[in-house]
């Protein structure tokens, strides 16, 4: 019996500014399948996450939608559990880096680490954009490049040249925020020594924390270029005051990281877990950071720096991952390949996604790429073709021949046993995050699964002895071989599993449970466990993304438009021409539906009329007025509709219209009613 571990792992903290996509969840994924397989084995595995809610862009988001930073990050965080629960990553505690835990941690860990000398301050010059009122990071100055003159090069690099310079440097520099040409202004900044930890941070990076090619790429900084961080920002900011200063902020990157022990303090709070085991001292517990090859620099350099000053323990590994591509190339939007969580989920199963990473992840740091076609054929052939074509082609004789019962003896002990002993190969190959050569392990075993029910054709031995001994054995054997496939796979694919618990009528599968068969044992009737992949759902997944790519454009020429308009806040003048296209037309609400999973919009069918023939015309339209209206209140009522505004396909459905309403929102939304002499139908003039 090995002794239970007790293990903390973390994820990367996503932005709060954006929605899940592809990229995070490979991350997730990747993480999940190593969290599951510890569970499944007995040890004490906790894995904790957060939303990474402060900073600048986050602070801009929120000013741009019109609500506060906390309303932003809440309605984010909901939607970022959801689509995670969805693709079944089972997180023991998900918190915000904007919670009272993670403010306390910080300004107590900042305090320490000035209290010993490792926070300096000095001034610096920054540019400053003016009108906004705001110190510019580099990604919000744009300008003309000074090497080869192209126009709107962002920051400190052209994208054409590729040249590298400090953003002063640029010709003509731009606030990309105000549009406002920025000045330099000082302030003073907090610092932490960084460089003071170079022999602990050289002894850390090669004490078997990191990957080998991440401790290479670390002993390049190690040896030359360690600066000090800086980890103040001047107000305006997301985040938290630094301790003794007003309108200094911790840099976002200095409470995210903190953000994974506050996310673990707030479950601690909610349980029997202690803090202290696993920060304090950490010598019986293990802690382990599953990042992307992006953050290393946080991760491997300042964060240890930072626990080692604060007196916590470091980290035992942190796992770097390399970018996911999809179809050879990095994720783009305009081809349809940058892949929300929820759009993914609209067309496919997270499963086939599950088990598609799992067969090409490894524990290096190259990128993983999603080929769509391969992806589909994978899945088909390996979970449909090969897993579940075991099941289903024993399960029917065992119901039809034997009421359901598993045989005491089996036909092949010895395919069995080669399944068992398979078990330290391939918790090995789970264990090391070579996912992919576990993968490559079960696949053969479930090739010689099916080679020996193609030898005995059991549907052969039917057909004239449907009830014999001989049949019921070689089915079992089947089942079996099944069953500890399905075990081995469960960390990957624990929704299929759990479909399997069911039809083989058995307690949740442990990973002690390989090393016992299921005999004189009833079984359930046989379900699909999992269906294929369908190439046009696949397709269906790239054209949804597109055509959100295509919106936001529309979205972003209609702002742009809006922001063109005057000082008095109306619209830039239209010709009197563009005006009469509008068929503005009297409508009469007919019905009016809450919709599921809609907050703001109502569906309402409306009646425009009779058309020429004296047939009545009905149109469906979304609206947002949910927040203003009760469905009920609206039957029977006119109002008025833009009659010929392209259809909109919407979330909930195609929109064949608009209706017009006045008011700020919210509650005050009032829709524009003509007087009652008025009737359906009828043109606005
Ligand atoms: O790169 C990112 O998406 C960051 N939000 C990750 C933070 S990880 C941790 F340090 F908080
Ligand atoms: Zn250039």
């Amino acid at each position: 019996m090995v002794s239970q571990r007790r293990i903390l792992v973390t994820s990367a903290l996503p932005y709060a500014n954006g929605g899940i996509h592809l990229g995070h969840l490979m991350e997730a994924i990747q993480t999940d399948i190593w969290v599951r397989l510890q569970k499944l084995r007995g040890h004490d595995c906790i894995y904790v996450c957060a939303d990474d809610a402060h900073g600048t862009a986050i602070m801009l988001s929120a000013e741009q939608q019109g609500i506060t930073p906390e309303q932003l990050i809440e309605h984010v965080s909901n939607e970022h559990q959801t689509d995670f629960s969805d693709f079944l990553i089972e997180f023991d505690n998900y918190h915000s880096t904007h919670s009272p835990e993670n403010q306390e941690l910080s300004e107590h860990i900042y305090k320490i680490l000035d209290n010993n000398g490792h926070i300096k301050r000095r001034s610096i010059t920054q540019l400053f954009d003016p009108e906004k009122g705001l110190f510019l990071a580099d990604r919000y100055i744009t300008g003309t490049c000074p090497k080869c003159k192209t126009e709107n090069q962002y920051g400190d690099n052209c994208e054409a040249c590729g040249s590298t310079y400090s953003p002063a440097e640029l010709i003509d520099p731009r606030s990309s925020i105000s549009g406002a040409t920025p000045i330099e202004k000082d302030s003073e900044h907090f610092f932490f020594a960084l460089p003071e930890f170079r022999d602990m941070l050289k002894q850390w990076t090669r004490s078997g924390t990191l990957q080998e090619s991440v401790a290479n790429k670390l002993s390049e900084w190690l040896d030359h270029d360690l600066q000090e961080w800086d980890i103040s920002r001047d107000a305006p900011y997301f985040g938290f005051e630094i301790p003794g200063t007003s309108n200094k902020y911790f840099y976002v990157w200095v409470d995210a990281p903190i953000g994974y022990m506050a996310s673990f303090k707030n479950l601690c709070d909610r349980s029997d877990y202690n803090f202290d085991d696993f920060w304090q001292n950490g010598k019986d517990t293990e802690l382990y950071h599953f990042i992307g090859k992006d953050i290393i620099n946080f991760h491997t350099l300042f964060w240890p720096a930072m626990l080692s000053s604060a007196g916590y323990r470091t980290p035992t590994a942190v796992y770097v991952h390399g970018f996911l591509t999809v179809d050879g190339t990095k994720m783009s939007k305009s081809r349809g390949t940058f892949i929300n969580a929820r759009t993914y989920l609209d067309h496919l199963n997270p499963e086939y996604l599950r088990y598609f990473l799992a067969a090409k992840l490894s524990s290096g740091i190259d990128d993983l790429d999603l080929n769509l076609e391969d992806f589909a054929q994978r899945v088909n052939s390996d979970l449909v073709g090969k897993v579940v074509n075991i099941a289903s082609r024993c399960a029917g004789f065992i119901a039809k021949g034997f009421g359901g019962y598993l045989s005491q003896t089996l036909d092949n002990p010895k395919l069995l046993d080669e399944i068992q002993s398979a078990k330290k190969e391939i918790t090995d190959h789970f264990e090391t995050r070579e996912y992919s050569k576990a993968i490559r392990s079960i696949m053969a075993l479930a090739d010689k699964a099916n080679q020996y029910i193609n030898d005995k054709q059991p549907w052969v031995i039917a057909k004239t002895e449907p009830n014999s001994i001989e049949l019921q054995a070689i089915c079992s054997t089947g089942i079996n071989a099944f069953r500890l496939l399905m075990c081995y796979l469960k960390p990957v694919l624990p929704a299929m599993a759990l479909k399997t618990e069911e039809f083989l009528a058995i307690e949740p599968l442990q990973w002690s449970d390989i090393d016992r068969l299921l005999t004189a044992h009833k079984i359930n009737k046989f379900q699909a466990l999992m269906t294929r992949v369908e190439a046009d759902k696949v397709q269906a997944m790239v054209n949804a993304t597109q055509q959100e790519f295509e919106n936001q454009e529309k979205a972003k020429t209609t702002a742009q438009a809006k922001s063109s308009s005057d000082d008095s806040g109306f619209e830039a003048e239209i010709e009197f021409g563009d005006f009469a296209k509008v068929d503005l037309r009297v409508a009469e609400i007919i019905s009016a539906e809450q919709i599921d999973g809609a907050d703001k919009l109502l569906k309402l069918e409306l009646n425009l009329g009779s058309d020429k023939l004296g047939q009545q015309i009905h149109r469906t339209v979304f609206s947002g007025i949910k927040s203003a209206y009760k469905p009920e209140d609206l039957v029977g009522i006119l109002t008025v509709v833009v009659a010929n505004l392209k259809p909109r396909k919407m979330k909930f459905g195609m929109s064949e219209g608009m209706i017009l309403a006045a008011g700020p929102g919210g509650e005050e939304i009032w829709l524009l009613e003509p007087h009652s002499g008025a009737q359906a139908g009828m043109r606005i003039t």
